[in-house]
């Protein structure tokens, strides 16, 4: 048994998906916590001197998933050269680690706008985990007409959760578009590039069928600080303004790091 630390709860690995050789999902059993679709939540293991290393991840399960299951999702990817994320990369169904029980984060439904008919989810690697969770609300539906996901990663098989975007794309129909980026490759039916250039350029909102207007969208951004840097840029060219809580604006975003 894992030695208890205050502020995290002792969980289980109860299963784990491989999406490539680095990138893979763990789901563990953790005692309740409350928490908004968005948020994150600490992971943490002991090293070899039992110092406790401690790492936000974006929790992809909805909340109710959370409650009916007693489980947690995470989409993780492994840095070889990482203090944390070689040990979890180990963890398979059974072993143990530390959940942190305070989620925290901005980057909820609650957070968009009121005027917002357009939601943009726009997100690198595993930054797709949070809008997954988001993507499983009920209130998606009633709230925008549509709502762009973007995922962008190097390699087509980076590009995760496919089938459970199926899903959602069958569940909301002409609500809810999906555009795939991929960057190290070449792929039919998805874009090339990175996506401030995409934005910029007008590639994105072509691809996605939907106009990027700052009167009723709103824009996620989440995941490699750089991207997250130069597509602010490009939303503020396009006329966007950085969303804050004292003067609402119509681009908000969560960096990975
Ligand atoms: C709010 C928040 C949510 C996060 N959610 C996730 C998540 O859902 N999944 C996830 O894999 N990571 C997530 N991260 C990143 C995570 O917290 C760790 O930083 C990451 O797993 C590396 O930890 P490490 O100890 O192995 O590496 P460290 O010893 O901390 O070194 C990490 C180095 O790897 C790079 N890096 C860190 N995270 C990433 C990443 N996700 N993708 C690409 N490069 C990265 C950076 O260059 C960084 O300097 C999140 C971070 C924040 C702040
Ligand atoms: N050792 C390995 O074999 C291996 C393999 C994969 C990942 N990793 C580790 O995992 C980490 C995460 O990799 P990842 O692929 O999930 O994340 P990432 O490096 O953030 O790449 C994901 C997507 O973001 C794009 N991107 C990178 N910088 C950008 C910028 N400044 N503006 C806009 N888009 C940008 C990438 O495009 P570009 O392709 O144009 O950069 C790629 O399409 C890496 O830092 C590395 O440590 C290791």
């Amino acid at each position: 048994m894992l030695q208890p630390y205050i502020g995290f709860n002792q969980a289980v690995v109860t299963k784990r998906i491989d999406w490539t050789e680095n990138l893979f999902s763990l789901r563990v059993k953790a005692p309740l916590i409350n928490y908004t679709a968005g948020q994150f939540v600490k992971l943490a293991q002991y090293d070899e001197h039992q110092e406790l290393i401690r790492r936000a991840y974006s929790i992809v399960n909805h909340p109710i998933d959370h409650k009916a299951t007693g489980e947690l999702e995470f989409l993780i990817v492994t840095d070889p050269d990482g203090l944390l994320t070689p040990g979890l990369h180990m963890l398979v169904e059974g072993d143990e680690l530390l959940v942190g029980h305070e989620p925290a984060g901005f980057m909820t439904l609650d957070e968009v706008p009121e005027y917002t008919r357009i939601l943009w989810l726009l997100s690198t690697g595993t930054a797709i985990g949070p809008y997954l969770a988001m993507l499983n609300d009920k209130s998606i539906a009633q709230r925008f007409d549509k709502v762009v996901l973007v995922n962008a990663a190097r390699f087509e098989a980076e590009l995760s959760y496919q089938k459970e975007i199926e899903q959602l794309k069958q569940h909301y129909q002409e609500r809810l578009v999906y555009v795939r980026i991929v960057s190290r490759e070449s792929v039919s039916g998805a874009l090339s590039g990175r996506i401030p250039m995409l934005l910029k350029s007008g590639s994105l909102q072509k691809a996605a069928g939907v106009p990027l207007e700052s009167s009723h969208s709103f824009v996620y951004l989440c995941g490699n600080p750089n991207m997250v840097r130069d597509s602010s840029d490009s939303l503020i060219e396009l006329g966007f303004s950085k969303h804050l809580r004292r003067k609402p604006g119509q681009f908000s975003s969560e960096n990975y790091w």
